[in-house]
């Protein structure tokens, strides 16, 4: 069942943390949801807007929609994930998702509070949630003296009234976190004073963690081994997801790691049956791998467990 993003926030806020997984394809799809339903979490599908070009966005929308009738125990939100103004509108336009995200971190604070505002009317008018960002994105170089550091990092007093002012429905905020597979140099560090410091300014208003793929070591040193460079690939120290869901973060978003997965499966499967032509094969490992890692996820985020609450709190809440 899809439903409204603002609900599941409001039923995991200061509890757990939904994990919100990017997808491209038919095999993530199924293991997606196959991990989600094992561990019995309610979970956030994300879709880029280079997801959106790869095949087709009304494939990927297709596929969801059949996933939501081959799993009808399910429970979960579509979200666009790092949308521009025009992805945002023809998303809100088309009626399917439940939420989008507006990025114009890129942007000073007054050009992205009169976009994000742009963006949250529309949303609004259509019952779609939004999500802003503010701060930017960026790995914890050693090399980076602690001002450095902080001045791309989300500005608490900023937050509080690009939030207040904006209308925004969550918040996606930069502590030190960054995309891809190579994210810290140095100690990690994730910046729980900003969260903390949010939290005291805006009780109960949702925040959003990017870049938060764990980059297992096992599995950069497995992909290595079967012919990858990963060199030196570092990720969030999972352990740290539960700390920031009680500091307000309801949404913890992973792609790198489902990649990796998907590369380690496929570099592994040729390099052990080079004769093997059926793409079927590895396809088959891959949706099980991938649903195991999202059981695993889940756990780690406290998700896991949750989905005959959140179906509970849905009939009551509006
Ligand atoms: O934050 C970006 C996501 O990992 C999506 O990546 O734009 O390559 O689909 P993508
Ligand atoms: P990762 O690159 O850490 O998976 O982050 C994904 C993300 O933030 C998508 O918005
Ligand atoms: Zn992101």
């Amino acid at each position: 069942m899809i439903v409204s993003t603002k609900k599941l926030f409001a039923h995991a806020y200061g509890q757990y943390a939904l994990g919100a997984y990017n997808i491209n394809n038919a095999e993530q799809l199924m293991g997606l949801f196959r991990g989600n339903i094992e561990s019995q979490a309610p979970f956030i599908i994300q879709i880029s807007k280079g997801a959106r070009k790869y095949t087709d966005k009304r494939l990927l929308e297709a596929m969801i929609r059949a996933s939501e009738q081959i799993f009808p125990e399910a429970i979960f939100a579509v979200h666009i994930d790092h949308g521009d103004e025009e992805t945002c509108l023809d998303a809100i336009r088309s009626g399917f998702y439940s939420s989008v995200m507006i990025d114009a971190s890129d942007k000073d604070f007054a050009e992205n509070m009169a976009i994000t505002k742009r963006i949250v009317a529309a949303a609004h008018a259509k019952d779609v949630a939004v999500e802003a960002e503010l701060g930017q994105l960026g790995g914890v170089e050693e090399h980076i003296s602690v001002a450095e550091d902080r001045a791309h990092l989300t500005d608490p007093k900023q937050a509080e009234e690009f939030i207040s002012q904006s209308g925004c429905d969550s918040l996606a905020c930069a502590i030190g976190t960054s995309h891809g597979a190579y994210k810290f140099s140095g100690s990690q560090s994730i910046h729980f004073d900003i969260l903390e410091e949010i939290q005291k300014l805006v009780p109960g208003f949702p925040l959003v963690m990017h870049g938060s793929s764990s980059v297992p070591a096992e599995e950069v040193e497995r992909i290595n081994a079967a012919g990858g460079k990963l060199k030196g690939a570092k990720g969030v120290d999972e352990t740290q997801f539960k700390n920031a869901a009680n500091l307000g973060v309801t949404k913890v978003n992973i792609d790198t790691d489902g990649r990796l997965v998907w590369t380690r499966v496929h570099r592994e499967f040729f390099r052990d049956q080079p004769e093997v032509f059926d793409l079927r094969k590895p396809g088959e490992i891959f949706m099980n791998e991938y649903a195991k890692y999202i059981f695993h996820k889940n756990q780690m985020l406290g998700s896991a467990g949750q989905l005959e609450a959140v179906r509970q709190s849905l009939q009551f809440r509006k």
